[in-house]
């Protein structure tokens, strides 16, 4: 896949007086990595792509599904569709009852496979427990797969072929391309197994030639592994998953974690205020890996309308 961080301002290159050096005073904080000006560029890009398309006669068009109430699912449906709207990619919304039945929702998307104006779907997750989501995923045709979560995708992953890589994940290497931090014989750690973030991490984090571990609830000493660590990655969903005290001196931390603390406000899986003072580079919750998300989303889904117009010949190149 080309670089869709060309453009890109490299940033600043490590401070010297961070926390490497031997320099006795308090460790100057930790690089910011912000989400926000890297999916910007990414999101120009992607929209400039989509003009391009539609100036010949094919505007991107995504299928967005929710089904049921969950609040935080929609916001998140609010979000991309927004984003779809200011990026030259047509969104189709339909918003379902949590009493949708499987069959119906399987109907849906097999109407959506077969219309030549949708090029990709999204079904929001997570669905209402009546709903089998693996079958849902399943039904979606794999070349309309913007989300990445499909088996022929994991399997494309895995094989080191071109695909659609899930859109978390995928934000957070582009993430870490854009700290100018070459992942060649690092020690990752991904904390967290999930099929959408932790799993396909790994593979991203392999593929770019990172010695990787997983850890997960069973990992004894999770410590012990992330102070080895010169690249985390906290996918978990708990608050102060990881703290100072298990981090190594100018390590790169992305925490994909989204969480309330207890006043409220969004805050990841990265006790970020003490973390910052020992990381090298960090991501903040919000303006972190949540605007990757859907600036990959846009991505992926110009990738297959690009595809259907025949300027791929495969719609994840
Ligand atoms: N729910 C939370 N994150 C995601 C995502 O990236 N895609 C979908 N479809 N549902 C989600």
């Amino acid at each position: 896949m080309s670089s869709i961080l060309a453009g890109v301002p490299p940033s600043p290159a490590a401070d010297p007086a961070n926390a490497f050096s031997k320099d006795r005073r308090a460790p100057a904080p930790a690089h910011p990595i912000d989400g926000i000006t890297v999916a910007k560029h990414l999101r120009a890009e992607v929209g400039e792509r989509a003009a391009a398309l539609g100036a010949r006669g094919t505007t991107p068009g995504l299928a967005v599904i929710l089904v049921g109430d969950d609040p935080a699912s929609a916001v998140y449906v609010r979000n991309k569709i927004k984003a779809c709207e200011n990026h030259g990619v047509r969104s189709v919304f339909a918003k379902h009852d949590a009493s949708l039945s499987e069959a119906e929702l399987l109907a849906r998307i097999d109407a959506l496979n077969v219309d030549p104006s949708i090029h990709g779907i999204l079904v929001q997750m997570p669905l209402p427990r009546h709903i089998d989501t693996h079958k849902v995923i399943d039904a979606i045709d794999p070349h309309k797969d913007v989300d990445g979560f499909s088996i022929r995708s994991a399997g494309e992953l895995m094989n080191g072929v071109p695909g659609f890589r899930p859109c978390t994940p995928y934000g957070c290497m582009k993430l870490i391309e854009s700290t100018g931090v070459d992942l060649r014989g690092k020690h990752a750690v991904v904390i967290g197994r999930s099929a959408t973030v932790g799993k396909p991490m790994a593979l991203l984090l392999l593929e770019a030639n990172a010695t990787v571990t997983v850890c997960h609830s069973a990992t004894p000493d999770l410590a012990l592994h992330t102070r080895q660590a010169g690249v985390v990655i906290v996918a978990v969903g708990r608050r102060n998953t990881l703290t100072a005290d298990m981090v190594k001196p100018g390590a790169v931390v992305i925490d994909v974690g989204i969480n309330r603390d207890d006043e409220g406000k969004l805050c990841g899986d990265v006790d970020f205020e003490r973390v910052r003072h020992v990381a090298g580079w960090i991501t903040p919750v919000p303006r972190g890996v949540g605007p990757m998300t859907i600036a990959l989303l846009l991505a992926n889904a110009v990738r297959c309308a690009r595809y259907r117009r025949g300027d791929l010949s495969f719609p994840g190149e």
